[in-house]
């Protein structure tokens, strides 16, 4: 979509210093290259609609802006990627979650798997995810 709506090219410009700090908060050695947005789409989540646990295969970085959030929406929830070491650790919560607000950006490496639970709202939540690859 960025390449064919300026309107998501606007999105991609104005998310580029936050990707940056993001790769150095991360201490990514990018080889000076720059991370490129690949792909880029629209979630529209009526009422019910969940989103099930994935991941971003084949990107860098991963991420979504929220357009429209109402009162009430599901967050986006992580998974804690050290499950498979935990072996004889006790039970512990193994996710996190980040709420959803409007206008706020998250970012995440593409590995880590997460989900978005059932939205409760009537009204429907929006977002823009992409991914980035630096190859
Ligand atoms: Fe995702």
């Amino acid at each position: 979509m960025q390449t064919v709506s300026p309107t998501f090219e606007l999105l991609r410009r104005n998310c580029s210093a936050m990707l940056r700090r993001f790769a150095k908060t991360v201490e990514w050695d990018l080889d000076g290259r720059e991370l490129a947005m690949t792909d880029c789409w629209v979630n529209i989540m009526p009422r019910q609609v969940a989103h099930g646990l994935h991941l971003h295969p084949l990107s860098t970085l991963s991420g979504t802006y929220y357009v429209q959030v109402p009162a009430g929406s599901s967050g986006i929830k992580f998974e804690d990627p050290r499950l498979d070491r935990y072996m004889a650790a006790p039970p512990r919560n193994a996710w996190m979650t980040v709420p959803a607000a409007a206008g706020h950006l998250v970012l995440f490496e593409s590995w880590l798997r997460h989900e978005v639970p059932a939205h409760p709202a009537a009204a429907e939540r929006v977002s823009v995810s992409f991914n980035y690859n630096w190859f």
